[in-house]
C-alpha cells in the first residue's frame, strides 16, 4: 500500500504535500494526486505516474491552499491511470480523499450507491466508494460523516478526507493501514509514514487502529472507536531520512522480511469467504474451463519459479492435474506441448521479467489459458494475461525477494484449493485442514520472527564459509532451492541446493570435514529419510544446521543446530521454513558487509534477456 500526505496550516499546503509524497517515492508508486480547497470548491489534480509528471498540471501559484491531501497509489483495483490516481471526489467534489489499502465490500457499496442513490462512480477503483460514501452522509459535519461511512466498510484502509464546506480541516482514519500525525506550530501534518513529515516536525502521535483524527492547524484531536476523545503522548522522531524509510529497520529488505505477516495476511484473509469458501477476484475461470484443463505449466524465473516448485506439488496434490514447470529461459525455446488445455501460470512480482512475459506470449500463442500471479498492478505480465491473481505484498524494494514469495506461496495454495474445489478432487476436511493451517500462518510468522536473534547468532557462527549446501525432499527441496539463492544473491557464497535423496548420485563427494550444509526437515512423512541424510553427511565430518517442526527432536541428535519452527501440515510448511533461510542469509550478508538492498550485477526486475 502506498502514501498518504496531509497538511493543514496557514499557507501554501501544495510545497508541503508535493514534498512529503517525494520522501516517500522510495516505497514504489504508479501515480500521484493532490486535492485542495480553494474558493470553497475542491480541485483535485492527479497523474499516472512520477510524481514530476503531477508536477507539470499543478505549477501555477493561484492553485493553493492552506489545507490539502496528496497521496501516491500503489494499486491493487483498476491499473495505473490518471482516472484511478487519488484523491478521489464524490459527485460533486465537495469531499475529496486519499486512501492506502483494500475496501473489501466496495463492489456491493457500489451497487447500493448506484442503485439508491444515482452515484456514476468515474474510477474502477475499491477506493472512490470512500468519497461517495462521506458525500452522502455529510451534513457540515466532515467527522460524523467520516465515522458513517467507515461504519458501512470492511477491509484495511488509512483515509484522509477533506471537505470544501470546512476547508480548515482534515479527517483521518485508520485501519489496518498505517497513520502518523506530525505536531507542528501554527501547522500539522498527518501521512502513512514519517519520513514524509521528517523536514517540519519531528514529533507525532502514532495512531492505533479504529482511530480517527481531526487536525486544524492549531490542534489534533484523537478519537477512539467509541468517540471519545484520546490522550496520546508524542513519539519522538530521532532517525534520520534514510532510517525513517526502512522505519527503523537497517535495510529494506529486513523490513520486508518482517512485512511478512501482513503480506501473507492482506493476500490470503481478503480471499476468504465467511463459510471458508474462496473468492478468486480477478479470474474468471469457469467450472468447465477448470475441468477441461489437462496440463498445468508454471513458469518463472529465480525466486518466482522457487514459488513454482512449491506451487507444483500442491495443485497436483489438490486438483489432481499434472503440473509441469520450467524457468521462463528455457520454456520458450524448447516449443512445449501446450494448447487450449492448458493452464499456464506465470509468477512474477515485478510483472515486467523479459523472459517470464515473452514465455507468456509463446503460451498465448499455442493456445494456453494464462493466469498471471502478480505484485504490480496493471504490469506487462498482469496485461497480457486472461487473468490476474495479485499479491497483495505491497512494494517491494529490495532486490532479493522475501514477502512477494510468500504471497506468492499463498496464491499457489488458493489456487490449489479452489480448482481442488471445484473439480471435487478435495475432500472436504482436508479442505478445511489446509484452511485453517494457511489462516493460522500470519501470527506463526510472527511468532518465528521472534528467532531473529538466534538465527541472527548461527550466521554471525558461519558467515565466513564460502560454499554452503541446502537440502530437502519434497516441499522442503523447493523450498531449500529458494534458501540457497538468497544466500547466494545477497552474500556472494557459492551455495547450491540440491534434492537430499540425489545427493548419493554425485554431490555427496563433495562432502567433507566442516563443509556446511542446511538440512531442512519439515516433512513428516519424509523426516526419517532427511534424518538418515543428515547421518550420511555427518559421517563425512560435514556440519549442519538443520531446519524442523517443534517437536520433531530426532534430528538434534545428528545436527549441530536445529531451528524450530512452528508446528503445521506438511502443505503450509515452506511459508515457515523459509523464514529462517532469509534471515540466515541476511545475517551472513550483514556480517560479510555486502549491500544487501542492492546486490554487485542485479536489478529488481530483469527487464532484459
Ligand atoms: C529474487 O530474490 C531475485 N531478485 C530474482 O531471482 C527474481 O526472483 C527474478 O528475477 C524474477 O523476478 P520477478 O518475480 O519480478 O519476475
Ligand atoms: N486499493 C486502492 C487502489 O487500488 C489504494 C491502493 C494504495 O494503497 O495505494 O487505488
Amino acid at each position: 500500500m502506498c502514501g498518504i500526505v496531509g497538511y493543514v496550516g496557514a499557507d501554501h499546503a501544495k510545497e508541503k504535500i508535493i514534498d512529503g509524497l517525494k520522501r516517500l517515492e522510495y516505497r514504489g508508486y504508479d501515480s500521484a494526486g493532490i486535492a485542495l480547497p480553494i474558493d470553497g470548491k475542491i480541485q483535485i489534480r492527479k497523474h499516472v505516474g512520477e510524481i514530476r509528471n503531477l508536477e507539470k498540471i499543478i505549477g501555477e501559484p493561484e492553485f493553493d491552499s492552506a489545507v490539502g491531501i496528496g497521496h501516491t497509489r500503489w494499486a491493487t483495483h483498476g491499473a495505473p491511470s490518471d482516472l484511478n490516481s487519488h484523491p478521489h471526489g464524490n459527485s460533486d467534489n465537495s469531499i475529496a480523499i486519499v486512501h492506502n489499502g483494500i475496501i473489501e465490500n466496495y463492489q456491493e457499496i457500489k451497487e447500493w450507491l448506484a442503485r439508491d442513490y444515482g452515484v456514476t462512480f468515474k474510477s474502477e477503483t475499491d477506493s472512490e466508494v470512500i468519497a461517495h460514501l462521506i458525500g452522502i452522509f455529510y451534513d457540515g459535519d466532515l467527522l460524523e460523516a467520516v465515522n458513517k461511512a467507515v461504519a458501512e466498510m470492511r477491509g484495511a484502509y488509512a483515509v484522509c478526507a477533506i471537505a470544501a464546506a470546512e476547508p480548515d480541516k482534515i479527517v483521518a482514519v485508520r485501519k489496518d493501514a498505517p497513520l502518523v500525525a506530525g505536531v507542528g506550530k501554527g501547522f500539522n501534518f498527518i501521512a502513512s509514514d514519517i519520513p514524509a513529515l521528517l523536514k517540519y516536525v519531528r514529533q507525532v502521535y502514532l495512531i492505533e487502529n479504529n482511530e480517527t483524527v481531526v487536525l486544524t492547524k492549531d490542534d489534533i484531536v484523537i478519537y477512539n472507536e467509541e468517540g471519545r476523545k484520546v490522550r496520546r503522548d508524542v513519539f519522538n522522531v530521532t532517525w534520520d531520512a534514510d532510517a525513517a524509510e526502512k522505519e527503523g529497520y537497517e535495510h529494506f529488505m529486513l523490513k520486508e522480511i518482517h512485512e511478512q505477516p501482513k503480506g501473507i495476511y492482506e493476500t490470503l484473509t481478503r480471499r476468504i469467504n465467511d463459510d471458508g469458501s474462496i473468492r478468486l477476484d480477478g479470474i474468471s475461470m469457469t467450472k468447465e474451463d477448470i475441468e477441461n484443463f489437462n496440463k498445468v505449466y508454471i513458469v518463472a524465473c529465480g525466486t518466482a519459479y522457487h514459488a513454482g516448485l512449491v506451487g507444483k506439488l500442491v495443485i497436483e496434490k489438490m486438483a489432481h492435474v499434472p503440473v509441469e514447470i520450467d524457468v521462463a529461459s528455457e520454456f520458450r525455446y524448447r516449443d512445449p506441448f501446450v494448447d487450449e488445455n492448458t493452464l499456464f501460470i506465470a509468477i512474477s512480482q515485478s510483472g515486467e521479467t523479459l523472459d517470464t512475459l515473452a514465455a507468456l506470449r509463446e503460451a498465448k500463442r499455442k493456445g494456453a489459458r494464462v493466469l498471471s500471479v502478480v505484485n504490480v498492478v496493471g504490469s506487462s505480465v498482469a496485461r497480457e494475461s486472461d487473468d490476474v491473481f495479485y499479491t497483495w505484498a505491497g512494494p517491494e524494494i529490495a532486490v532479493a525477494s522475501t514477502k512477494a514469495y510468500t504471497t506468492q506461496l499463498i496464491c499457489m495454495y488458493l489456487l490449489g484449493l479452489y480448482m481442488g474445489k471445484t473439480k471435487g478432487t478435495i475432500e472436504d476436511d482436508y479442505y478445511d485442514k489446509v484452511l485453517s493451517d494457511l489462516k493460522a500462518l500470519p501470527d506463526k510468522v510472527e511468532l518465528l520472527l521472534k528467532k531473529e536473534d538466534e538465527i541472527a547468532e548461527i550466521a554471525r557462527k558461519y558467515h565466513r564459509r564460502e560454499q554452503v549446501f541446502f537440502i530437502g525432499r519434497g516441499l522442503d527441496s523447493g523450498v531449500s532451492y529458494e534458501g540457497s539463492l538468497k544466500l547466494k544473491e545477497i552474500s556472494y557464497i557459492n551455495s547450491f541446493a540440491i534434492a537430499a535423496g540425489e545427493l548419493k548420485h554425485g554431490t555427496i563427494a563433495l562432502m567433507e570435514e566442516e563443509t556446511l550444509v542446511f538440512a531442512l526437515a519439515t516433512q513428516d512423512f519424509l523426516y526419517e529419510k532427511m534424518v538418515s541424510n543428515v547421518e550420511e553427511i555427518r559421517a563425512r565430518g560435514a556440519r549442519i544446521i538443520s531446519v524442523a517442526k517443534e517437536g520433531r527432536t530426532e534430528i538434534e541428535k545428528v545436527t549441530d543446530e536445529v531451528i524450530y519452527i512452528p508446528d503445521c501440515i506438511d502443505e503450509v510448511s515452506p511459508v515457515l521454513a523459509v523464514i529462517p533461510l532469509q534471515l540466515f542469509a541476511y545475517y551472513v550478508a550483514r556480517e560479510r558487509g555486502c549491500n544487501i538492498d542492492k546486490p554487485k550485477n542485479l536489478a529488481k526486475s530483469v527487464t532484459v534477456e
